[in-house]
């Protein structure tokens, strides 16, 4: 399908932080664009803005001057709705209000002409119920950028119920035309990136709830050992407690109450209190002039093992052997003694990656002085891994344990004995709403990974990620933790089950998903 012509008008209604920065993609890919705001002014005021951001860009030597000048030339401010008649594609960016936008959608399909099509940027809207009220909602979809639109490559390309094929391939067309990485999917609650990553954040908030950990450690460790640009606590309190948790409460309530997406209460002590995070000058952590930063629990040096015993396999966690290695440390292999995923024998504590038990419950099962360890991105790579140990465990077992970590060239933080882990039990979470994704039809395998990578800068795809690790693992750490929880929010999604049965990976099933 072809993109829209750049002869073709662009209309974007509303000139806040997403319809500037859209009308800039726009322009800046070739369109004439028409900006209207109901706001005295707020549109020339946006036109001025984009102009700042496009001088920053002159000035860091990424944009030529007549570039800028040609750009701005090509937006155009609305004095009304009916100066966007002539638009092939209007985008609305207005207020996240319902009723708001049903009215403005109506009065622009009486402006516009019976080609053009319609957009909405909503966040958490069904672009179903939107286009209901539409005389032809074939020509309507979903067009979510990400904040700020000129620098986030994702747009989320929505269908709706009624929503034509060639509404949805010639705006995806038109997004990749302006450089961007469209992917599309069916309406449904948080479309697929505030679907997926509510796990990012559900699962710290949980672990932080229990005491499994500070928010500086689990950050940390989501950073050095998960290889996440930031911390779940950091990023939330960057976004805005409130923001994160309207969503969150906006995704719960539209899944009507699944357990898989409960917000958090303590997230919710925090905005009663105000602590919203940077903006308000404190969240998780504190932002007053002067304040102690907070530092992740780090264990003191203890000393490195000369040798080891692999017991089984490490899946996963092999690559921890051959770092082994180069650090000196004679490793012997040796049949293991129970089923299951294999451990390391140092001295006289048992080291194993975490498989969603608790150390304590695993420990009660046979490995009498385990320390648990937890999933690394890269395990040579990582700088920092958390270990955990069981309660009945030799109290030197986590010195030893620390002891050959440190050696490898790694920070060891000791947390809390919870099931899964942080870094584990998070990605597992973030492959399982993936799954249930794909599973409902929602969006392809791909899409997910692609939207997780681009919309939220992931290291890795959660899906790609959890066939990384195994979907059998996957499928185990998760029943684990339903076991552990009692409860539904850690049931599995069927298509891990079914994918893992028939040993095949999410690249099987192709565009099954779409
Ligand atoms: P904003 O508050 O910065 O801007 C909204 C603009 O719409 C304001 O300038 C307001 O005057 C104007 N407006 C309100 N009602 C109008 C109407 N009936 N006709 C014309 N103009 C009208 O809001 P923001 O953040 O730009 O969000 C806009 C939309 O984009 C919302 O639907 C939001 O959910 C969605 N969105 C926001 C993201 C964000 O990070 N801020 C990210 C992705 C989507």
């Amino acid at each position: 399908m072809k993109p829209l012509d750049k002869e073709q008008l662009i209309g974007v209604v509303g000139a806040g932080a997403m319809g500037g920065g859209i009308a800039e993609v726009a322009a800046m890919a070739g369109h004439r664009v028409m900006l209207l705001d109901s706001r005295a002014g707020a549109a020339a005021r946006a036109r001025e803005g984009i102009g700042d951001r496009l001088a920053r860009l002159v000035e860091k030597g990424r944009l030529a001057a007549n570039g800028r000048e040609a750009a701005l030339e090509r937006i155009e401010v609305a004095d009304g709705i009916e100066a966007l008649a002539p638009c092939a594609l209007v985008i609305e960016a207005i207020v996240e209000d319902l009723g708001v936008k049903l009215e403005l959608l109506a009065a622009l399909e009486t402006v516009v002409g019976p080609e053009a099509l319609l957009a909405t940027n909503t966040s958490s809207l069904s672009v179903s119920e939107l286009g209901a009220g539409l005389r032809d909602p074939r020509r309507f979809l979903g067009m979510h950028f990400f904040n700020p639109p000129s620098r986030m490559a994702l747009v989320e390309i929505v269908r709706g119920l009624a929503t034509g094929d060639e509404a949805l391939e010639r705006v995806a067309a038109t997004a990749a035309a302006w450089g961007k990485r469209p992917v599309t999917l069916c309406s449904s609650p948080g479309f697929i990136v505030n679907r997926v990553a509510r796990a990012f954040y559900g699962e710290a908030l949980r672990l932080l709830e229990e005491g499994a950990g500070h928010a500086a450690t689990i950050d940390a460790l989501m950073r050095e050992s998960g290889g996440f640009r930031m911390g779940p606590f950091e990023l939330m309190d960057l976004i805005g407690n409130d923001v994160n948790l309207a969503v969150s409460r906006s995704v719960h309530q539209a899944f009507h109450g699944d357990a898989r997406f409960t917000p958090s209460l303590r997230q919710q002590e925090l905005v009663d209190a105000g602590r919203l995070g940077r903006k308000s000058g404190k969240g998780f952590y504190d932002y007053a002039d002067g304040a102690t930063p907070t530092a992740p629990t780090t264990m003191s040096p203890c000393p490195a093992p000369r040798s080891l015993v692999v017991r089984g396999e490490l899946g996963v966690a092999a690559p921890l052997l051959d770092a082994a290695l180069a650090a000196g440390i004679a490793i012997e292999r040796r049949e293991a003694v129970l089923p299951g995923a294999g451990w390391l024998e140092i001295g006289e504590a048992q080291a194993a990656l975490t498989d969603g038990r608790s150390a304590t419950e695993r420990a009660a099962q046979g490995l009498e002085n385990l320390v648990l360890f937890d999933l690394a991105l890269d395990f040579r790579q990582a700088t920092r891994i958390a270990v955990a140990v069981a309660d009945q465990a030799d109290p030197d077992s986590i010195e030893t344990v620390a002891g050959f970590f440190q050696a490898l060239g790694k920070q060891v933080s000791r947390i809390d004995d919870a099931p899964g882990m942080i870094v584990m039990r998070t990605v597992c979470m973030l492959t399982n709403l993936g799954a249930d994704a794909v599973h409902k039809g929602v969006c392809t395998a791909a899409a997910v990974d692609l939207a997780m990578r681009e919309g939220t800068a992931y290291p890795r795809g959660p899906l790609e990620w959890g066939e990384a690790i195994g979907i059998g693992t996957v499928i185990q750490v998760l029943e684990h933790l339903e076991r552990a929880y009692g409860e539904g929010r850690y049931r599995v999604a069927p298509l891990l089950r079914r994918l893992h049965w028939a040993g095949r990976g999410f690249g099987s099933i192709g565009e099954a998903g779409s």
